[in-house]
């Protein structure tokens, strides 16, 4: 038996970090958990190894621009690329689809640089591909029109725009002058439209207002991904929150989230939800960075008009970058990034013998290999994530998970019970 106790509060939780088998209990462990934990225990470790090893690519983010209409100061690509601002032309953008399709993608995110500033191509992208692809685009929203609302609306494209904060001036400092007023028309043209979301990039200027966006947002969007800044560039780690502080900062989000979907208002911390995920449905979580190895390479990769990606945060890392035409190869695609593959959150000192490893998987790769020099290095938000962790158990036990998770949208696989 590899059961690891860990005491929360006045709780105890029992977990298998091999496979996220856990109990929570108070005294005593009742004995049909651990008779079912024995004759599942095998089943579930190969479950569990299948979920991080195999190759499964369902989902790509294009860049078909390098340019940038802001200029973030924690953006993961660099400056320098940005202002070079290349652009996949139409003939090679219409290669490259179909050449994923032939590969098996199902979703395509269009990312940045700033997706919008090739608003034209991606446009005539969707009409051509939208009976084969799915689409998504995420941007900063400073060229959307309610016209291109409505476009995006019609043809049921999922739309992420990033917002760091209620203050004005913050917005307008993180993310360049007029995104504050911009950010609050889109909500506007947005609102109610199910394929919509927020991105909050966590970083020190925000991380005690995060309850404040929340509140801002609940009855606005349903959905928001509260993401802690990636150190993968040196603007990144200039404004990287202490991990106390963003754990602290992040909960207290995480319970407003709670008590507006209680209300009435449901809106869901995405980030916090793919934890929740990774406990009780350990295999199928959707957010795929806290896994390890991270589905970068495995189950997406990003494209820019240089070459290919596992992940768009390897941009700026010239050792993990292939060249386009591999797309044409799709067994040398699902064999690529190989270093990437084997980061392995076991092979990490710290985290070998960590309950939590396999709910955290010591994110960032991208950022840990750019600050470091190398992949096998301890996530710097560690301690946020033991907090999260330890919050996610006392969600489970208090009785919130519904609150969280759409538990109508979980298939039950098995079930404990009294003979
Ligand atoms: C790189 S941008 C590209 C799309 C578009 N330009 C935008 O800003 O939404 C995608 C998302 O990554 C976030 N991002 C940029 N740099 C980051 C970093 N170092 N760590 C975490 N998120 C970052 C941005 O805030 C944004 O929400
Ligand atoms: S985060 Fe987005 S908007 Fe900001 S500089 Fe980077 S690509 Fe541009
Ligand atoms: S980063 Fe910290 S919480 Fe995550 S697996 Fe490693 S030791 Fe555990």
């Amino acid at each position: 038996m590899v059961l690891q106790n860990i005491k929360i509060e006045d709780f105890n939780v029992l977990l298998d970090p091999e496979n996220n088998f856990w109990t929570i209990y108070d005294h005593e462990i009742p004995d049909r958990i651990i008779e079912t934990y024995r004759r599942l225990k095998n089943e579930l470790d190969a479950k569990m190894e299948k979920y991080r090893s195999e190759v499964d690519f369902n989902t790509v983010y294009l860049n078909i621009t390098e340019r940038c209409n802001a200029n973030c100061p924690y953006c993961y690509i660099p400056h320098e690329i940005r202002r070079r601002g290349k652009e996949i032309d139409v003939d090679l953008l219409s290669d490259i689809l179909n050449s994923l399709a032939e590969l098996g993608i199902k979703n395509v995110v269009f990312h940045g640089a700033e997706p919008l500033l090739s608003k034209d191509k991606i446009f005539e992208i969707v009409e051509n591909f939208g009976n084969e692809l799915g689409f998504g685009i995420q941007t900063n929203a400073f060229l959307l029109t309610e016209e291109d609302s409505d476009f995006l609306k019609e043809k049921r494209i999922n739309v992420g725009i990033s917002f760091d904060s209620t203050s004005e001036n913050v917005e307008d400092f993180l993310r360049g002058k007029g995104h504050y007023r911009k950010v609050n028309e889109v909500l506007e043209w947005f609102s109610g439209y199910r394929g919509f979301h927020v991105i909050t990039t966590i970083t020190s200027y925000n991380v005690n207002e995060l309850d404040k966006i929340i509140d801002y947002l609940a009855g606005k969007v349903e959905l928001i991904l509260m993401n802690p800044v990636r150190g993968t560039s040196l603007g990144g780690r200039n404004l990287r929150p202490d991990p106390n502080v963003c754990a602290e900062g992040f909960i207290k989000a995480v319970e407003r989230a709670i008590w507006h979907t209680k209300n009435g208002k449901r809106i869901t911390i995405g980030d916090f939800a793919n934890v929740l995920l990774g406990i009780v449905s350990p295999y199928s979580r959707v957010l795929q960075c806290d896994i390890s190895p991270c589905g970068g390479g495995r189950r997406f990769f990003a494209i820019t008009p240089e070459g290919v990606f596992p992940c768009s945060e390897f941009i700026g890392l010239e050792d993990f970058r292939q060249p386009l035409s591999i797309l044409k190869d799709p067994e040398k695609i699902k064999t690529s990034f190989a270093n990437l593959k084997g980061r392995r959150v076991e092979c990490i000192d710290d985290c070998r013998e960590c309950a939590f490893r396999n709910i955290c998987g010591s994110p960032c790769p991208a950022e840990v290999y750019a600050e470091k020099g190398s992949l096998i290095q301890k996530s710097p938000y560690c301690d946020f994530y033991k907090k999260v962790i330890e919050h996610a158990f006392k969600v489970i036990r208090r009785g919130d998970l519904g609150s969280v998770l759409r538990l109508e949208r979980l298939r039950k696989v098995y079930e404990i019970f009294e003979t």
